[in-house]
């Protein structure tokens, strides 16, 4: 989704926003812009990437500013264009705007504007912002956009610079990301740590409607009503590296190999010798106990690993388990009783649909608890309980280590509650222990041994639809599996219950049709041998993903991926891995780009 970036020092603006749009790259976009200011305001923009808007900052002599804003755009309002593009400047030429979000109610401040003479270029909602903040300006900066804020429905984070004060950049935001970075000499705004790294490792964390103006040497921040808000320094603990690329060709390929490392960081903290420990989690057992239902509310993959958490937690616990994709939840009215627990999962902790929810379920009384990557991210602040999933920072679009992650705290929790609930005996609670603590080293030899995937992807890089077919956890593994090859790749695939194919679906099985069946379910594989032959008997080729063990499969599907020996239960933790490489690999056989597939954005900061 948009990036934006802010900067105010001592060194020349445009490279430092440059590089640092580059590091928002990975939010996905389609077109950027830069506007610097001096003695007015200076504006390059355009349709598509980067280095289309670095040839055309070539073609102009822009000042040596040293105050600036940028962003990287994803369309919502009007088709990428170059007009479209932000940074959006007023009619006046005073003032120029970079946002993200969605001025909901942009038509009716449209229509006033027009009424008092202000012309539009742009198709966007964005433009509107711009126009209103000239419209209201009254030399006073913040008292301006104070003004403006209580005209704006929607969700939005603003970066603004006016040419009567080319010694401040001010920004704000609601219900989308914004942080602000504290250097020396220096001050920038960023939609993500990326962005700032080369600069500075300390930074506030703003609140929704919190308004800061940003100088030089300092930042000062303000609430609604004008009054000064002092704020908390957050310092960056994680590596620069991690955010590096570090000699891999996609930071995809590079998160896939940190799952490792990614899932010990997760588990083995939480790992005492009385159990599993929750941190941070305020829920009493006896809370747990009295536990009715629970809500799973997510988008995307980190719906998928609610999909599989639907099954482990309600085999382990037998607490009742609803999942729900966050966008459809609001609007089905979900009815809410006693003693319910609403999990929120988001990688990002920052997607708007999935915020949405978990308002939803506090307004309903709802305790929420959180599993979130992006620590301090909108998501677990609103949270009653968060935990962490220790992956590090996610840059691909595409999630792998986030979903891994996810799967290993739900996973910790079923536990944790059954343990609470007294429904699982001391001798299966230890098996499932060992086995999630040799997670990491089980993920690690399969992804050493992985190689030949690339040979099996290139067979199959030119085919245009695939089946991935399974049953029970397998058949959630299947969604996420489908979507990873259809996000990078751009095959359509479609994830099937394979008891469930042959009331209809099975028409499009084909001599040749790409099947691909996990089968890693012990009490379903039987029935998912069956499914194979079904599809076998009408022309499919079929690529069967199967634990060690199960060496019958072999005889009905042409090519078997196996996966490590573990109980069905978490299974989906493995069967993921091979999917994601083969995904891969095909992708990069197509010349796709791999780290940002067309359309996708990485944090998806509108509704
Ligand atoms: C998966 O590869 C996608 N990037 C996407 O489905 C993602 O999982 C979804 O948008 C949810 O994001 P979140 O976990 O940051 O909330």
């Amino acid at each position: 989704m948009c990036g934006i970036v802010g900067y105010i020092g001592i060194e020349p603006a445009v490279p430092v926003l440059m590089a640092g749009l580059e590091k928002l790259e990975y939010r996905g976009y389609d077109s950027a812009g830069i506007s610097v200011c001096t003695d007015g305001i200076y504006t390059v923009k355009t349709k598509g990437g980067l280095s289309d808007l670095a040839k055309k900052i070539e073609q102009v002599t822009l000042p040596e500013a040293t105050l600036g804003i940028g962003h990287t755009r994803w369309a919502t309002h009007g088709v990428p264009s170059d007009v479209n593009s932000h940074p959006h400047v007023s009619q006046d030429g005073k003032i120029s705007l970079v946002h993200n979000g969605i001025i909901e109610n942009y038509l009716e401040l449209k229509a006033e504007l027009t009424e008092k003479g202000y012309r539009f270029l742009s198709e966007t909602d964005t433009e509107i912002a711009a126009q209103l903040f000239a419209s209201l300006y009254d030399g006073d900066m913040v008292a301006t956009l104070r003004r403006m804020l209580q005209k704006i429905r929607g969700a939005y984070a603003f970066g603004i610079i006016c040419s009567d004060h080319p010694d401040c950049l001010l920004a704000v935001r609601k219900d989308s990301p914004l942080l602000v970075g504290l250097g020396k000499n220096e001050n920038f705004i960023a939609s993500d740590i990326p962005a700032l790294l080369e600069h500075t490792r300390d930074y506030y964390l703003l609140e929704d409607n919190e308004i800061v103006l940003l100088k030089q040497d300092g930042a000062s921040v303000f609430d609604l009503e004008g009054r000064p808000v002092q704020k908390e320094v957050f310092h960056v603990t994680w590596d620069f590296s991690a955010a590096q690329k570090e000699g891999y060709d996609y930071f995809m390929m590079k998160e896939i190999m940190e799952q490792p490392r990614a899932l010990l960081k997760t588990i083995s903290p939480r790992m005492t010798q009385n159990g599993i420990s929750l941190d941070g989690i305020g829920l009493t057992e006896e809370m747990i106990s009295s536990l009715r239902r629970i809500h799973i509310v997510a988008c995307g993959s980190a719906w998928h690993a609610g999909v599989v958490g639907r099954y482990v937690i309600e085999k382990l616990t037998r607490i009742p388990v609803e999942v729900d994709i966050a966008s459809e939840f609001r609007y089905r009215e979900p009815i809410f009783g006693e003693n319910e627990l609403c999990i929120i999962i988001s990688q990002s902790g920052e997607t708007a649909d999935t915020l949405a929810a978990l308002r939803e379920a506090k307004r309903n009384g709802v305790r929420v608890l959180s599993i979130v990557n992006v620590v301090g991210s909108s998501i677990a602040r609103e949270s009653d309980d968060v935990l962490y999933t220790w992956a590090g920072p996610e840059i691909a679009v595409a999630t792998t280590k986030g979903y891994t992650t996810q799967l290993a705290v739900l996973y910790l929790i079923a536990l944790y509650f059954a343990k609470a609930k007294g429904t699982l005996s001391a001798q299966e609670e230890q098996t499932y222990l060992q086995e999630l603590e040799k997670m990491p080293a089980k993920t690690e030899s399969f992804l050493k041994n992985c190689g030949f995937l690339k040979g099996l992807a290139k067979q199959y890089a030119k085919r245009e639809d695939f089946f991935i077919i399974g049953r029970g956890i397998d058949y959630a593994a299947a969604m996420e599996s489908s979507l990873k090859l259809k996000e990078i790749s751009y095959i359509h695939s479609e994830a099937y219950a394979a008891g469930e194919l042959k009331h209809g679906t099975i028409s499009l099985i084909e001599e040749g049709t790409p099947v691909i069946a996990i089968a890693t379910q012990e009490s379903l594989f039987e029935k998912l041998l069956s499914n194979i032959k079904e599809v076998k008997a009408r022309g499919a080729k079929v690529i069967a993903i199967a634990k060690e063990g199960n060496r019958a499969i072999e005889d009905v599907a042409d090519e078997v991926i196996y996966i490590p020996e573990a109980p069905d239960l978490l299974t989906a933790s493995y069967n993921v891995l091979p999917m994601q490489v083969f995904a891969y690999h095909v992708a990069v056989a197509r010349g796709c780009n791999v780290d940002k597939p067309r359309n996708l954005a990485k944090s998806v900061t509108v509704e």
